[in-house]
């Protein structure tokens, strides 16, 4: 496991854009899994520059993201599908055919969530997968509760997340009380993840994901388990590793599992 402390927001989309690129570059056809939500924005919006630019090539790149809300349309300016169009697909030469999102309204749910694992699988399964984290420690949809399931599943939103979502909509009313997640299973199968948090209302989420302790109460808790993990953190989000008097430390439970990286000026 890999903790990298960076100064702030900008620099954290900097650095996960630079994974993400030599990701690419070193397999020109590797399979992303892509979260939404507004951590990655500016991850996007450095990739986009960085295509612009010339540096990455998404032609041969294939990609599946984490979620999306149950009963919006890929239209609506909510969704998930509209939010990757806006923020990464339009802006890049990546094949609209090689991206893959949950649906949100489809005739058969269960049959779409089984063949979306079926296509992940197909595909080679997920090269690097990006996360967010909720403040209550969900990964993708998968919420905090006494089970988490490994498959991809219809979910019902916690009343935290639904107030975190509220912020998008306009009417309370309208923000989705359920959504189709991606399982713990696809999610724990990638081959890298890397995990982006940025604010102090992540931090406790943060600590109680790398306290030592897996628990289906703080889903990305079980992140500790997986062996190529990198978490991205700003210092507001990493603020359980600073001690006042001691600067940067290591909690005990993570020291043989952990290298800290404080990238310059963090
Ligand atoms: P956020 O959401 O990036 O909008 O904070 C993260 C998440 O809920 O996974």
């Amino acid at each position: 496991m890999i903790i990298h402390v960076v100064e702030d927001y900008k620099q954290l989309s900097a650095k996960a854009a630079d994974i993400v690129a030599n990701q690419v570059m070193l397999k020109n056809n590797a399979v992303l899994g892509l979260a939404t939500g507004s951590t990655p924005e500016g991850m996007y919006q450095q990739l986009v520059q960085m295509h612009r630019e010339g540096t990455v090539d998404f032609s041969r790149v294939v990609t599946f993201n984490l979620d999306e809300y149950l009963g919006l349309s890929p239209e609506h300016p909510q969704s998930y599908h509209y939010y990757m169009r806006h923020h990464l697909f339009d802006h890049i030469n990546i094949s609209l055919q090689n991206t893959h999102i949950p649906l949100g309204q489809a005739n058969n749910m269960n049959k779409m969530c089984l063949e979306y694992d079926g296509k992940i699988a197909a595909a080679g399964g997920i090269d690097l997968l990006v996360l967010g984290i909720g403040a209550n420690g969900h990964i993708g949809f998968n919420e905090p509760n006494t089970h988490l399931k490994v498959q991809t599943h219809i979910i019902d939103l916690t009343q935290d997340t639904i107030e975190a979502n509220s912020r998008f909509f306009d009417m309370p009313e309208e923000v989705p009380r359920q959504a189709v997640t991606m399982g713990m299973g696809s999610i724990m199968k990638a081959r890298r993840i890397m995990l982006l948090a940025s604010g102090t209302n992540k931090a406790p989420a943060i600590e109680e994901t790398l306290s030592g302790r897996i628990t289906t109460a703080v889903p990305a808790s079980f992140l500790q388990l997986h062996h190529d993990v990198i978490f991205i953190l700003d210092r507001e989000a990493a603020a359980f590793l600073v001690e006042p008097d001691r600067g940067f430390y290591i909690p005990e439970a993570l020291r043989r599992h952990v290298s800290l990286v404080l990238e310059p000026g963090a």
